[in-house]
């Protein structure tokens, strides 16, 4: 792809992984534009991607607010002149504590965020992106988590979940507009997730977990030695280029990834223990996936009627 004068637009891009995400696509001519919940932040973060010669703008927005998500992408075709090629929906925050002591608000926000966040950017510029017809790609950040639940981030897993079962089906949905689609799943990131809390809204913030400066600073150790922003952005364009849906730069997490997926594949028992069923089944659902329209069937109006 040549990136010279496109426009990416990076939720979550005042720091961590977003910012790198800036730097990277900036540097490689790029215009960008980056939205965050925290304003200080993100001004902090325009004027240091300016500093260096890129073009950048940036407005603060809390992705849960579909209204103003409308909003900011309107801006965003008024100031350059057209959608984004390139969508990062990379904002995200974690909550950490015993799965059996979660609230209502510990569920609400952490999937507001992490997959209400990623639905609001999908819907929001997908069919914008289609009406131009310029094509682009799509990187939705999720995590390793994602492919496992864990009992102390009960709510961050299943939402992560979440985001790389939606780029999965969107990516072949958007292939014929020439839309590519990744979902980037990293294991550590040095960045400020450890301080996420922070950004909690007043009517989320009933929690049952612990959240003080110690659980702050024992979280943030674990961060400090994740990957640079800037080299995870390296390997998000590499997959952008090769078109990979799955961006995992982490060799250590091989190992476990394969084992997680033959106990699950180990679980489902032999073709030779129904073969009749199988046959009836198979059969049936080729049956349909054959007949005339059957994906055709469930649109009702093209994409420009949604924008
Ligand atoms: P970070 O906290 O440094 O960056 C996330 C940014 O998103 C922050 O600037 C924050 O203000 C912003 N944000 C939070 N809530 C928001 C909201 N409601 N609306 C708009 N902006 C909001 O953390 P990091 O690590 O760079 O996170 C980026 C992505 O990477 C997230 O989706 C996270 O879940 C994911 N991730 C992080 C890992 C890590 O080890 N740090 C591991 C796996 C995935």
């Amino acid at each position: 792809m040549d990136y010279k004068g496109k426009v990416a637009f990076i939720t979550g891009g005042a720091n961590g992984a977003g910012f790198g995400q800036a730097q990277v696509f900036g540097r490689l001519g790029c215009r960008i534009f980056i939205i965050d919940i925290r304003a200080d932040a993100l001004n902090e973060a325009v004027s240091r991607l300016r500093q260096e010669g890129i073009e950048a703008r940036g407005a603060q927005l809390d992705i849960m607010d579909r209204a103003a998500f409308a909003r900011v992408a309107d801006e965003v075709e008024r100031v350059y002149g057209e959608p984004p090629q390139l969508l990062f929906n990379t904002a995200g925050v974690a909550a950490f504590g015993p799965a059996e002591a979660s609230t209502y608000d510990d569920f609400d926000w952490v999937f507001g965020v992490n997959l209400g966040g990623v639905v609001n950017g999908m819907v929001t510029f997908v069919p914008r992106m289609i009406k131009a017809g310029n094509g682009g790609h799509v990187v939705s950040t999720s995590s390793l988590g994602g492919f496992q639940g864990l009992e102390f981030s009960l709510q961050y897993c299943a939402a992560k979940a979440a985001v790389i079962s939606l780029m999965e089906g969107y990516r072949p949905a958007l292939q014929k507009y020439g839309i590519g689609v990744s979902v980037l799943c990293p294991a550590n990131i040095k960045s400020n997730m450890a301080l996420a809390a922070d950004t909690r809204p007043a009517h989320l913030r009933k929690t049952g977990y612990l959240v003080n400066e110690d659980t702050k600073k024992s979280l943030q150790s674990i961060f400090n030695s994740g990957m640079d922003p800037v080299v995870l952005a390296q390997h998000v364009k590499a997959a952008i280029d090769a078109n990979a849906l799955y961006v995992i730069p982490y060799p250590e997490t091989k190992a476990g990834l394969e084992q997680h997926f033959a106990e699950i594949a180990g679980s489902i028992p032999t073709l030779e223990s129904d073969p009749e069923g199988v046959k009836q089944r198979l059969t049936a659902l080729q049956e349909w996936a054959q007949s005339a329209g059957s994906r055709d069937m469930f649109t009702k109006k093209g994409p420009d009627a949604l924008v």
